[in-house]
Formats: structure tokens, sequence, C-alpha cells
């Protein structure tokens, strides 16, 4: 894999900060994407002792930064092999009737258009060299919808109808394309989706969470298969969570 390179959205915390450690250990060559700055300086701090490291600082939603940062790679980082589209989150847990305009908005821009937008940038040089591969980060909230969950669960369900599109419409240019759907992590994810409130401390506490280290795992398998294997899709759940509201909690 020491000769390949990814590009991981979303590298600044949590799934996507642990699959940058765990393809660093690989040696496969990093483009870390976020818009905290200082922690993907951080980062690549870390990692560059095991392998090359590039960062993008832009926010998915902005179309015109997506594709500069993408036009702006060094040369030793032009050529992207497998692509992650991580970068998302919750934001709010409400009611569809109580719903807020800006959550929705956030949700759909970021879950949904962000990752048309970096992917847009990414597939012309996959096709052209008819190779590569994508992951998309998805969720259970892709696969199930859950009470209050309605536009997080509706931007996930499109993650999933985006990856079997780009699995069939890329079939021709032999590029892998994979949905990993992980149910409860213990990332900032809930800090985000109750924007700090003390509620966030609450969603991990009682059972053993996913730990991000378990999806990023599950990541590089995927990438390390045989050119003939393409996992195509994943759902992943702590042993304590059966389905979206069944959680075995002491
Ligand atoms: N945690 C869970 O329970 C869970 C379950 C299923 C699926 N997922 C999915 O897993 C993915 C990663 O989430 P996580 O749990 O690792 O959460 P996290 O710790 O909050 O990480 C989210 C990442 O997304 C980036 N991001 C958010 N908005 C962005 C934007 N507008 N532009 C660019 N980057 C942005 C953040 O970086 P910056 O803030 O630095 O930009 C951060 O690196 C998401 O797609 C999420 O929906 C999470």
């Amino acid at each position: 894999m020491s000769n390949k390179t990814a590009l991981i959205t979303g590298a600044t915390s949590g799934i996507g900060r642990a699959t940058a450690h765990e393809f660093a250990k690989h040696g496969i060559n990093l483009i870390l994407c976020g818009r905290r700055q200082e922690r993907l300086d951080t980062i690549e701090k870390a990692l560059e002792k095991q392998t090359k490291v590039h960062t993008l600082n832009f926010d998915v939603r902005d179309k015109t930064a997506v594709f500069d940062a993408i036009q702006s790679l060094p040369k030793d980082f032009k050529q992207i092999d497998i692509l992650i589209n991580n970068a998302g989150n919750a934001h709010g847990l409400d009611p569809i009737q109580e719903g807020d305009l800006d959550d929705w908005d956030a949700m759909m821009d970021i879950n949904v258009k962000g990752l048309l937008y970096v992917s847009k940038a990414v597939i012309p040089q996959m096709t052209k060299r008819q190779t590569g591969q994508i992951i998309n980060i998805g969720s259970s909230a892709g696969k199930e919808v859950y009470p209050n969950g309605n536009v997080y669960c509706a931007s996930k369900h499109a993650v999933v109808a985006v990856t079997e599109g780009m699995r069939i419409d890329l079939n021709p240019y032999g590029i892998k394309v994979t949905a990993i759907n992980p149910g409860l992590v213990e990332t900032e994810f809930s800090k985000v989706r109750f924007k700090g409130d003390a509620k966030a401390d609450t969603v991990y506490k009682g059972y053993k969470a996913l730990q991000p280290e378990d999806i990023a795992e599950v990541i590089y398998f995927a990438v390390s298969r045989p050119a003939h294997v393409n996992i195509a899709d994943v759902l992943m759940f702590c042993t304590a969570q059966a389905s979206s509201t069944i959680v075995n909690k002491n």
C-alpha cells in the first residue's frame, strides 16, 4: 500500500483522524482535510515520521474551495488512489415539526452535497486511470429511520443511494465503491449534534460504543483487499447495539 495516496475528509477528529493513523501505519500517503488547521498541523506532525502528509483546509460546502484545494495539490500528491468521504455530522435531534432550518441545511449541505463536490473533483482522474477506490462513510441512519432522526437519516439514506449510484456508473472504469455504515461511535459527533449541550455526555454512557479505531480498521481492510475484491457495503454496530433504537445499557 506504500505507493498509494488517500484523501480523507473530516480528518481532524473521530473516524477520519483514526483512519489517518491507521493508513499511516501502512505507509499510505495522506491528504488530510478539515476546517481546523491547528488540528491538521498536529496530526501532520504526528504522522509525518510514518508517511508523506499534505493538509488541505476547506469547507466541503464551498464548491469553489473544494475544487481549488484539490487543484492546488503538489505534484507528489496529485494522484489520489483512495478517497474517503467522511466529513459529516448530525445537527440536532428534533421532531420534524420542530426542526431547525439551519440544522437541515448543514446536514444536507455537508453530508450529501459536500460529499458530491469532493467526489466530483476527484473522480475524473480515477476514470482516466481506470482505477481507484471511493469509501463513503454512511451510517446505520442510512439504513433505518429513528425517532427525531428525520433529516440526518435522510442525508445518510442519500449517502447510501449515491454510493450505489457511484458503484453502478463507475463500474466500467474498474473503480471500487464502498459504503461503511456505523452505528454509535464515540467521537465528537454528539458534541456537534447537541451543540455542546450536556446531553452529549450521556450518549456513550452505560455501554461500550464503537471506537473510531474500530471503523478505521474496517476501512483499511476494505482498501487492502486484492484488486478483484470490492467490499460494497458494511453495517457495523457495537455489541450493545442491535438497531438504531435498541441499545443494551447498564
Ligand atoms: N459518531 C457516530 O456515532 C457516527 C455514526 C455513524 C456515522 N457517522 C459518520 O461518520 C463521519 C465522521 O463522523 P465522526 O463520528 O468522526 O464525527 P466528528 O468527530 O465530529 O468528526 C467530523 C469530521 O467532519 C469534519 N467536518 C464537519 N463539517 C465539515 C465541513 N463543513 N467541511 C469540512 N469538514 C467538516 C470535521 O472537521 P472540521 O470541523 O475540522 O472541519 C471533523 O473532522 C460522519 O459522516 C458521520 O455522519 C458517525
